[in-house]
């Protein structure tokens, strides 16, 4: 390979050399590979299955190994044709300043430890509440995703309620405290019952609220609540792409002290568009929030973001203490959320919304919702059931029977043009398509479309 003729002899940089070669021939080819591994990429992925290696290796030839066994058995989610879950791309901006932030290596749990990731948190948290609409003065953290950021703002919640009763939770603990009553929509998103289950809430101790056919809490069947209640919302359903009535809740919520925990792992990203900013609207008379930007924004995994309207209580809540640990006057990025080292994910998010900006993140939004109107109208006017309201970027298709919405999809992900992934919506088996990343082109949508209409013609006979 050219590039790698002129390796340098210095062994960190002829491994970043080669990474940096490779990563580029890789995203090169990415639109004109297969979404999907091949069958030989996944198998020959035993060759990584050798004896715990008694002599080093260089650099440059670990990294030149990883990519000759490891890229071929990728899935393409960085590539433009990938629709399963809500998996969004990573922006240029994004991974650049990841490769300078790797080798920056910095432990970003305490401000002593690297006084820049501490300082770009807080812009990139202060931008966050600004494009969501969120007030500003909230406490946040940057952690994994959204199943963690629920989890913390759960945390959260717990201490100030308890607290409420004179119990302090980060101190006693939950065996005797007194209770909690917890309110979710019959669609809440499984990460939210395990951040219950994780909080000590328990996932089954839980009022459900039924849901309309779009999956948004019926707001006039929620329950009497009280300054014991915890309710939990979501603005961006993960089928549907449907929102909770917020205004109605947060107002119902409020009258007796609730509080009101929202995951909006994709959904409040609507925020940012002029033109989908009205779905979102009562989302911020919430309490906590729970968002991720590696799915609509397009930062690069992991970046799951906290956001709590009582600062005291996620405080309390995270905060360690130790002898050696020595806070200074300023904010602790590791009193925020539950890990302490951690890597500079907010600089990767900074790097993400900066490239942006205001007009970038809206057209992303528009783009990709635009995007998935135009699957909707192609997959109707083949005379296929589409069976959610196409209000943001998620499509739901049935193809028919059950056997062949399965055997449709099946051969979409085997055909390796574009990949979608299936669910159950409401007793009917669905392919989603969920189109979160700013690479997917008119042209992918085309082709894609066409692939999975080609396929289900065959299937159908
Ligand atoms: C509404 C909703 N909440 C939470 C999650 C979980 O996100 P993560 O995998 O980042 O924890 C998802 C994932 O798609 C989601 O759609």
């Amino acid at each position: 390979m050219p590039t790698e003729s002129r390796v340098s002899t210095d062994p960190t940089s002829a491994a970043l050399q080669v990474a940096g070669g490779r990563a580029r021939t890789y995203l090169r080819e990415l639109t004109s590979r297969s979404v999907y591994p091949s069958d030989s990429a996944v198998a020959a992925l035993a060759q990584f299955h050798e004896p715990f290696p008694e002599q080093p290796c260089h650099p440059a030839d670990v990294v030149r190994m990883l990519d000759e066994l490891g890229s071929p058995a990728t899935v393409a989610t960085a590539g433009s044709r990938y629709f399963g879950f809500v998996i969004g791309g990573t922006l240029p901006a994004t991974l650049a300043a990841s490769w300078l932030t790797s080798a920056w290596d910095q432990n970003s749990a305490f401000r002593v430890m690297s006084p820049v990731v501490a300082e770009i948190e807080e812009v990139v948290l202060r931008w966050v509440c600004e494009i969501l609409g969120i007030p500003d003065d909230c406490e946040g953290g940057i952690v994994t995703c959204a199943t963690a950021a629920n989890f913390t703002a759960l945390a959260a919640a717990r201490q100030a309620l308890l607290g409420r009763s004179g119990w302090n939770v980060a101190d006693d603990g939950l065996f005797g405290a007194p209770p909690i009553e917890v309110v979710v929509g019959d669609e809440a998103h499984a990460s939210v019952l395990k951040a219950l289950n994780l909080a000590g809430f328990g996932q089954k101790r839980v009022i459900r609220v039924p849901t309309d056919a779009q999956g948004r809490m019926k707001s006039n069947l929620l329950p009497k609540l009280s300054r014991n209640s915890l309710v939990c919302i979501q603005a961006g359903n993960v089928n549907t792409g449907s929102f909770d009535p917020a205004t109605d809740i947060c107002r119902w919520g409020h009258e007796s002290e609730a509080w009101v925990h929202v995951d909006g792992a994709f959904g409040l990203w609507a925020a940012a568009s002029p033109k989908y900013r009205h779905l979102t609207a009562g989302f911020e008379m919430a309490d906590s929030w729970a968002t991720d930007a590696h799915k609509w924004p397009n930062a690069n995994y992991d970046c799951g973001i906290v956001l709590v309207r009582d600062a005291a209580a996620l405080r309390a809540a995270m905060t360690i203490s130790a002898a050696y640990l020595q806070p200074g006057v300023k904010r602790e990025p590791t009193n925020q959320t539950p890990d302490a080292s951690r890597r500079a994910r907010a600089v990767e998010l900074w790097a993400t919304l900066k490239s942006l900006g205001r007009q970038g993140l809206a057209e992303l939004i528009e783009r990709t919702c635009a995007h998935a109107r135009r699957f909707a109208t192609g997959l109707r006017e083949a005379g296929y059931e589409v069976l959610n309201d196409v209000v943001i970027n998620q499509v739901l298709v049935s193809f028919g029977a059950e056997e062949i919405t399965q055997e449709v999809m099946r051969r979409v992900q085997k055909d390796g043009t574009c990949w979608c992934g299936g669910t159950v919506w409401q007793g009917k088996t669905a392919m989603r398509i969920s189109v979160s990343s700013w690479a997917t082109t008119e042209e992918d949508v085309e082709k894609s479309l066409a692939a999975i209409l080609r396929i289900a013609r065959q299937v159908r006979g």
